[in-house]
């Protein structure tokens, strides 16, 4: 139907019949109601579990390619170690580890879209997170691009982690910058936001309540209403020749969604974007900036008896592989049922727990509590790539060691040493 501004709208109708008196038709009308918001909350539904299945499907093969890709770094790095400097197979060997590395970084991009990677939530304030990076992004963008800030000084807190809130900044001014060849100007602007029920009600996945609003808008190139509708999902880009990999917006979505809040876009063709997003706002004071951590010791012989449980046999071997080039004497369970066999049957001490935390039938938290219930001294140190590490650590409290995958040869042998070297200190 086409409305008196000339704009066609889909409606609902309905005709209704006008009779005299005598029971005879005198006029139809045609009652109908625009349906343009309806369908646009429909839309927003089906868009919202689409991209709930998609992002099942996307953790699902991050999972699986951590294992795989903990493997490949893992023996390549065991390769690298025993190729001197000038052997002529180094240079494949470190091919391999980069491609590792690279492959890694994809699947974590993966697992932020999915939601269900490891954050650090802390009370933030964004204005500072903003003119920290201020400098960076500038030169990020380039010169031919300004670059515009508008931070409220009166901005409320919000509780997320920092270093991916700031992987949403510089995700959001790369788009930016790209979609301004000819150059332009990004506006950050921050906000205190109070969305009411009449607002929640035709948003798909908000809440009414307080809110802060990071807001990044730029001059460039827009987009038609086709594209806006697959921005988020991964892997959809339109920059040619694998200049995009279309995972940008897909981490920014997961990390948004994942911390709380919510992400809106609106643009037009040839009229700029702006993406806004919408995080609770909290209360209480900004935590200080973390500093870096120092490095760790020089690696001694390790000692001592560890328990591996693992179902993916390939990231079991490749444990005990480095473990006992560490020095380690290593028990292996494929699932967690083995496992407490071997606490019942083995003879000697067992001084540490490495287990998977996702497993079928029992997870690694139960595991560990029932081995516990054995063995009184076994530590235990968890590893995933899950965000269900963080949610079990802070089940258990800070005391929980967890060494996310895919580890390095490195990073779990310093994590193994450091965790027993705690156990000796009580
Ligand atoms: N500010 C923007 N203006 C216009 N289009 C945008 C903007 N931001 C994103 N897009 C569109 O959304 C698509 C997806 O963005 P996304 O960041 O997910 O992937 P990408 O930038 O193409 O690749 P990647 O970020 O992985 O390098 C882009 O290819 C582009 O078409
Ligand atoms: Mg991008």
């Amino acid at each position: 139907m086409v409305r008196r501004d000339g704009r066609e709208v889909p409606c609902s109708k309905v005709l209704v019949a006008h009779r005299a008196p005598s029971g005879e038709v005198e006029f139809f009308s045609v009652i109908a109601h625009d349906m343009t918001e309806r369908r646009s909350l429909e839309e927003q539904i089906r868009q919202a579990q689409k991209m709930e299945a998609v992002g099942r499907l996307a953790g699902g093969v991050a999972h699986d390619f951590n294992n795989l890709l903990t493997a490949i770094s893992g023996y390549s790095d065991f390769l690298l170690r025993r190729l001197g400097p000038q052997h002529p197979l180094r240079k494949d060997a470190e091919e391999i580890q980069r491609a590792a590395a690279r492959a890694a970084s994809l699947t974590r991009q993966l697992l932020a879209f999915s939601r269900r990677q490891v954050l650090e939530p802390k009370v933030i304030d964004l204005n500072l997170v903003v003119t920290d990076m201020e400098k960076m992004l500038r030169r990020l963008i380039g010169e031919h691009i300004e670059l515009a800030t508008s931070l409220d000084p009166a901005l409320g807190r919000v509780r997320a982690d920092r270093g991916q809130i700031e992987q949403v900044l510089l995700n959001l001014a790369v788009n930016a910058r790209d979609a301004m060849p000819g150059g332009g100007r990004v506006t950050i602007e921050t906000r205190n936001v109070d969305l009411d029920a009449a607002y929640a009600r035709d948003h798909v996945g908000i809440e009414p309540g307080a809110y802060v609003l990071l807001c990044v808008s730029d001059t460039g190139v827009g987009m038609d209403d086709e594209t806006r509708l697959h921005i988020f999902e991964p892997f959809f880009t339109t920059k040619a020749g694998g200049s995009g990999t279309g995972l940008g917006l897909s981490t920014v979505y997961g990390i948004v969604r994942q911390s709380g809040g919510s992400i809106e876009v609106a643009s037009e063709p040839g009229r700029g974007a702006a993406f806004k997003v919408y995080l609770p706002r909290v209360e209480g004071t900004a935590a200080p900036l973390a500093a870096p951590k120092p490095a760790g010791p020089d690696l001694a012989a390790g000692t001592g008896t560890v328990l591996v449980v693992e179902d993916e046999e390939i990231v079991r071997s490749l444990a005990r592989r480095i473990l006992e080039t560490a020095g380690y004497r290593v028990l292996e369970a494929a699932d967690p049922h083995t496992a407490l066999e071997i606490c019942d049957r083995f003879a000697g001490p067992i001084d540490l727990l490495l287990t998977d935390i996702v497993m079928p039938k029992m997870s690694g938290r139960v595991l560990a509590e029932r081995v516990a219930e054995r063995r009184p001294e076994v530590r235990t140190l968890f590893m995933s790539a899950y965000a269900e590490a963080a949610v079990a650590r802070e089940a258990g409290g800070e005391d929980l060691a967890w060494i996310e995958k895919p580890f390095t040869v490195d990073m779990l042998t310093r994590k193994v040493q450091e965790v027993l070297a705690l156990a000796k200190q009580r």
